[in-house]
């Protein structure tokens, strides 16, 4: 019954076991799953029913992190589903092609519940960049890469009590796609990976283990306007970002691996002989057009936001999370500058990735310089060193409360968190 105009989904919240290391059943949740959630694809135009059901023992809420949505179908902490529970939400897609996420959202409780693994992806599609030459055959040239760490006790079982920072979940094992050890067996041919920064607050830089340049194509909230060459790539907590690796001059015999900056192996890849995923593709030079436009530039600043503290004492501008309190409005359609500060402290300070619900939003300055090319693109994340101005111009085009946060999940749940009125 799904047609061109409407899809249905159910998602499940559930408790299940995992077999992730051999021999060894371990407790996890997921999403129609046990562990982790499926990759959820819908297309720009589209009207997207989606029942939510709660089968934990605990509360939960759906969150749709980067998807344009009314606060009523976002999933924020308002928007609690009981156990046993299930409620439907109903959106149009009305965004470009990008690879958004989801997962829970309740107060307090966000942190443990994703790292037990309720994460999911989100796929927008378009014919726009459909029509665009990038390899884009799932599971053959195009793969998402959830990228996480966890920690694990004697019996292999997730263990979040277990924190090994006091900012947060510092886990010892990584994952990818919920699996240790993981490997990718690909063509001779460019091959599109998408990275999501799934961890509760770990940093990682992402580079290839020869050296080689990689192309990143997109950025948290779709495709980047030209396609930009690294050797490395910085994702914080929640930030997605899709690279192109060419493993075409590469021998049948050669390993290559994605390395995270500490040299620890994310993903090593079996190289083939043969293309899986068709003719080789030539990276389009303009993909896009995103810019931050002369009145956008002009602009004062009309909200500040002040990243302050570690560990237990994170604030926003002087004050954690009052879930009864609203910290700002906006109207909805018009463009504000909001600033964000990370102001530093004795011990120097930390990275807080910054996190808005409900937008897609473009930076336009970093300490008052244009930012890197990589970050020209939309945005629902940015990540600020301590010390660090940021200028985003923000717009919401759905009414509703949305949220506004530190994506390093622990420093949420301490109230490193405040809401935006939009009407
Ligand atoms: Cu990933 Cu409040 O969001
Ligand atoms: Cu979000
Ligand atoms: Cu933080």
């Amino acid at each position: 019954k799904e047609t061109e105009d409407e899809i249905h989904y159910t998602v499940d919240a559930q408790k299940g076991q995992t077999e992730i290391f051999d021999g060894y059943q371990t407790d996890t949740l997921g999403y129609n799953s046990s562990f982790l959630g499926p990759v959820l694809k819908v297309k720009k135009g589209q009207t997207v029913h989606i029942n939510t059901k709660n089968s934990l023992d605990e509360d939960t809420t759906f969150h749709w992190h980067g998807l344009v949505i009314a606060g009523a179908a976002d999933g924020g902490p308002h928007s609690v589903i009981k156990p046993g529970e299930s409620k439907e939400i109903t959106f149009k897609v009305d965004q470009g092609a990008a690879t958004l996420w989801f997962h829970p959202h309740p107060l307090g409780n966000t942190a443990e519940q994703v790292f037990n693994g309720l994460a999911g992806l989100f796929y927008i599609e378009d014919d726009e960049a459909d029509q665009l030459d990038l390899p884009n055959e799932y599971g053959k040239n195009d793969f998402p890469l959830i990228i996480q760490d966890k920690t694990f006790d004697e019996e292999k079982q997730l263990n979040f009590t277990e924190v090994k920072d006091e900012d947060g979940m510092m886990g010892d094992t990584l994952l990818v796609n919920g699996t240790v050890n993981p490997s990718l067996t690909i063509g001779k041919e460019k091959v599109r990976l998408r990275l999501l920064n799934g961890s509760n607050m770990r940093n990682y830089v992402f580079k290839l283990s020869n050296d080689q340049a990689f192309t990143q194509i997109a950025s948290d909230g779709g495709l980047l306007n030209e396609p930009i060459e690294l050797k490395e790539l910085q994702l914080t907590p929640s930030e997605r970002a899709e690279i192109v690796v060419d493993f075409s001059k590469l021998q049948d015999t050669d390993q290559l691996a994605l390395l995270t900056g500490e040299d620890t192996v994310v993903l090593p890849f079996n190289v083939k002989e043969e293309r899986t995923g068709g003719d080789n593709v030539n990276i389009p030079k303009q993909m896009n057009s995103i810019a931050v436009t002369d009145e956008e530039k002009s602009m004062k600043v009309t909200k500040e936001i002040v990243l302050d503290g570690m560990a237990e004492d994170v604030t926003i501008n002087g004050k954690k999370l009052d879930i009864d309190r609203i910290d700002f409005t906006q109207k909805k359609g018009e463009v504000e500058v909001w600033e964000i500060y990370n102001k530093p402290d004795e011990m120097g300070g930390m990275i807080h990735p910054f996190h808005i619900h409900g937008t897609q939003f473009k930076v336009i300055s970093i300490n008052d310089e244009l930012p890197p090319e990589n970050l020209r693109g939309y945005k629902d994340t940015v990540s600020l060193d301590s010390g660090d101005r940021v200028k985003l111009a923000v717009r919401f085009d759905e009414p509703g409360i949305f949220m506004y946060h530190c994506h390093i999940l622990e420093h949420e749940d301490n109230g490193m968190m405040g809401q935006v009125k939009v009407e």
